[in-house]
């Protein structure tokens, strides 16, 4: 494709330097010598412009397409939202292939199996990721019709998903993400638990266990529940739920895998069920989709609300202005993307979710001086995605007196409940924001910083060192920055143990992720997904003396807050990590 021209009056982007390693590495258009041929400017031009033409083919549109690409321009150079990374790399490019989220099935026999690992290839290809559930497959040693054989089970076939995402790095530079589920009621669930016990192994998957009601009950009584063998519908043996809980609890606290996810909850929230029932979501577990289903992501900086003068310090006018655009841009999306196959174009066309979140939740608290874990904190995160979902909601309902509804919207509970129409099956996702968070230059997703000056090992060993401006700049304020002090800040991470040389208030609310309970961590979780349709993705970071009755009782407050999952993990319990403070890198 053509580049697109520069209108000469673009104001050119200002860049932050880490932002502009991550562009240069993988996100700007490259010549035949591997050699960027577009600058920041150039990128984001294309992204805007190419978004916005699709605005041309809905004739009732509000808003003509040239002055659209304008406000998704300023939009996101003044960092205020930024779409996934698939739709920064590929909008307006011959790939076109513009969605970070896939879910594909995984079905029952050698072809189906073949067919899911194409099809996960070519996605990867792409610059998108995959979630599949393997909970369709017969168990190990079950019998196999057409050999006379037995069967291999799923953590087998789990192995060659995995070699053959090694094989392709996505978008020509970064590695294939994947999420492998289970069901817990599959016959081979304690291997599948036990599966990444070796450190390296399936290095290439993140893996969640699919608990259902009847099993947390089971739990809860201590009583035995039935497997299942999913070909034959038949019990095949029994397990105590505890022990199964328990080990779980135990990998968890051992490598951070297995994480959770609440399948009968994720189904409960399903806007679409009769055209099929969910089983996987995508690799960082915030986006549970229907099988052939993709998702985009979207992300508004929160950052960049703040307005102390305003009420409860946010700019709720500007938050508003931010969302309609925002959902209008993903929508366009939609349109726009190319999909590797015609089952996704069709699934994708027929309910139109998109997932449009925040990141820069932590950089906003130390803005408003609250500290992450407070109750207020907690009541202004309910009412800030409270926020988002009925402005993103409004924004949708716009859309579809423009456009009309998702196609399927006459048979989701939405036309069932009187809700709508709206133009889009879901709203509302939290993404972790790893990347998009290094270009906006803020805290990521709805996380805890890690902490206030780190080192950050990305992309095949290159080092960003950076300092959190908001911290930098109430030292100043308060008289106490010093050369000496920001060096000691920087090896230890937190300032948790700096009574002697930093003030109360300002030890309150400049905490980092280890120094928040673990209650909190949970609190803010499910204070956002109350009021966000599809996940939230987020990590519950602990110290490494952490121990396994903490993660336990992580795993079960999650489960009683109403969470759709959870991740945790304990610090340093692998040798490779992608954040470390001072000491520890
Ligand atoms: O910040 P960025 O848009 O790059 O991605 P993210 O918010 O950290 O992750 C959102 C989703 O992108 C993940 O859940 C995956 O579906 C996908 N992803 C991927 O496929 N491969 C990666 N290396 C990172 C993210």
């Amino acid at each position: 494709m053509a580049e697109p021209t520069l209108p000469a009056d673009l104001k050119p982007v200002e860049i932050n330097t880490n932002a502009e390693i991550v562009l240069s590495k993988r996100y700007y258009r490259k010549g035949g010598d591997g050699k960027p041929v577009e600058n920041s400017t150039q990128m984001f031009w294309r992204v805007a412009s190419s978004i916005a033409e699709e605005e041309n083919k809905y004739p009732k549109s509000t808003v003509p397409a040239e002055t659209l690409a304008r406000q998704f321009y300023d939009l996101m150079t003044e960092w205020k939202f930024l779409p996934n990374s698939p739709t920064l790399m590929n909008a307006g490019t011959d790939l076109g292939q513009l969605s970070a989220c896939f879910v594909l099935p995984v079905g029952d026999s050698i072809e189906e199996i073949f067919d899911a690992v194409k099809f996960a290839a070519m996605i990867h290809k792409s610059g998108g990721g995959t979630g599949f559930s393997f909970s369709r497959l017969r168990p190990k040693e079950a019998r196999v019709g057409s050999t006379g054989g037995v069967a291999s089970g799923p953590v087998s076939f789990l192995r060659i998903f995995n070699t053959a995402t090694e094989q392709i790095k996505q978008g020509g530079t970064r590695r294939g993400a994947n999420m492998g589920i289970l069901r817990v009621d599959h016959p081979d669930i304690l291997e599948f638990i036990r599966a990444k016990e070796r450190e390296g192994e399936f290095n290439n998957f993140n893996f969640s266990v699919a608990l259902t009601e009847d099993f947390m009950k089971a739990v809860e009584k201590n009583e035995e529940y039935p497997l299942i063998a999913p070909h034959t519908k038949r019990e095949r043996g029994r397990l105590n739920a505890r022990e199964v809980f328990e080990l779980l609890v135990r990998k968890a606290w051992e490598s951070g895998d297995p994480g959770i996810v609440f399948l009968d909850r994720i189904n409960r929230d399903n806007p679409t069920p009769t055209l099929g029932e969910i089983e996987s979501t995508n690799p960082c577990g915030e986006q549970p989709l229907l099988p052939y289903e993709a998702c985009n992501l979207g992300s508004v900086n929160l950052a960049k609300v703040f307005a102390p003068e305003k009420d409860a310090g946010v700019d709720w006018d500007e938050l508003r202005r931010i969302i309609h655009l925002a959902v209008r841009f993903l929508d366009n999306v939609i349109d726009a993307s190319q999909f590797p196959l015609e089952r996704i174009t069709e699934m994708v066309r027929m309910n139109r979710k998109i997932g449009l979140g925040v990141m820069g939740w932590a950089d906003l608290l130390y803005q408003l001086r609250i500290p992450y874990n407070s109750q207020e904190a907690v009541h202004l995160a309910e009412r800030v995605m409270e926020f988002v979902l009925e402005e993103g909601r409004a924004a949708s309902r716009q859309l579809a007196k423009e456009r009309g509804e998702f196609p399927a919207y006459a048979e989701s509970v939405y036309a069932e409940r009187g809700l709508g129409p709206f133009r889009n099956a879901t709203i509302t996702t939290i993404a972790p924001t790893g990347t998009l968070s290094i270009i906006a230059g803020c805290s990521s997703g709805i996380e805890p910083l890690f902490a206030l000056s780190f080192a950050r090992n990305v992309m095949d060993g290159e080092r960003l060192v950076e300092t959190n401006p908001y911290f930098e700049a109430a030292l100043r304020e308060e008289g106490c920055w010093s050369q000496k002090l920001m060096e000691s800040i920087a090896a230890k991470g937190s300032v948790r143990q700096m009574a002697d040389i930093l003030p109360d208030s300002l030890r309150k609310v400049f905490v980092t992720a280890m120094d928040i309970e673990p209650v909190y961590h949970l609190k803010m979780q499910a204070a956002f997904q109350q009021y966000t349709d599809n996940a939230v993705s987020k990590t519950v970071n602990l110290p490494h003396d952490a121990t396994v009755d903490d993660i336990r009782n992580i795993y079960w407050m999650a489960y009683e807050q109403g969470c759709k999952g959870v991740t945790v993990y304990r610090d340093g319990c692998l040798s490779s990590q992608v954040l470390c403070t001072g000491d520890s890198s």
